[in-house]
């Protein structure tokens, strides 16, 4: 993989590329990947036709399927959307900055009944990646701007359909389904959006 670890993609496409020759072997570089996702220079244009926004909450839009071993899509929040306390099901989770800027909150897994421990806080800039799976903990995500939306695009490998998301007062948790907004640039079919998205 010596290539593509000195490639710097000039494109969205060409940043999908490199990720399916970096996702080609079974074992997953997370510095490689946070170095190429990082190196690629958000231009809107580019992702545009992916970042299908909601009114009332935020939006999960499929970009690429990874030939099966990652997923890669387009968050779309809009001002004040959040996601829950959520897990990542065992997978690898990078998440970076396309447009403005997100507030990640870092949380232990609860051990007992109530208060769930916030570990720390931080704001990710414009096209920093962030890495998180389920030993380091869990994360709520949230654009706490009320002026600027805030676009995203999220890796994550294996793939997953569910994730368990956590009550902050008492840590209770629920398996949550997780559906897309869009595919590849089509809005998906209204009747398939029923559950709750939280990653
Ligand atoms: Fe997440």
């Amino acid at each position: 993989m010596e290539q593509t670890e000195v490639v710097k993609p000039q494109t969205l496409d060409d940043l999908i590329k490199i990720l399916h020759a970096i996702f080609e072997g079974d074992c997953v570089n997370v510095e490689q990947v946070q170095t190429i996702m990082e190196s690629y220079e958000s231009k809107p244009q580019e992702w545009m036709k992916y970042a299908k926004f909601d009114q009332y909450r935020y939006t999960r839009n499929l970009v690429d399927e990874g030939n099966g071993k990652f997923n890669l899509m387009i968050l779309c929040w809009g001002e004040g959307h959040g996601s829950s306390i959520h897990d990542h099901t065992d997978s690898h989770c990078f998440m970076k900055l396309l447009q403005g800027q997100l507030k990640e909150t870092l949380f232990d897994w609860p051990e007992s009944h109530g208060d769930m421990v916030q570990k720390s806080q931080r704001i990710l800039q414009e096209n920093r990646v962030a890495y998180i799976n389920d030993t380091i903990g869990l994360h709520r995500v949230e654009n706490v701007s009320h002026t600027e939306t805030a676009v995203s695009l999220h890796l994550y490998s294996p793939p997953f359909q569910s994730c368990q998301t956590f009550d902050q007062r008492t840590g209770h948790k629920n398996t949550v389904k997780m559906t897309f907004c869009s595919k590849y640039g089509e809005r998906t079919p209204f009747e398939a959006i029923i559950s709750q998205e939280n990653n």
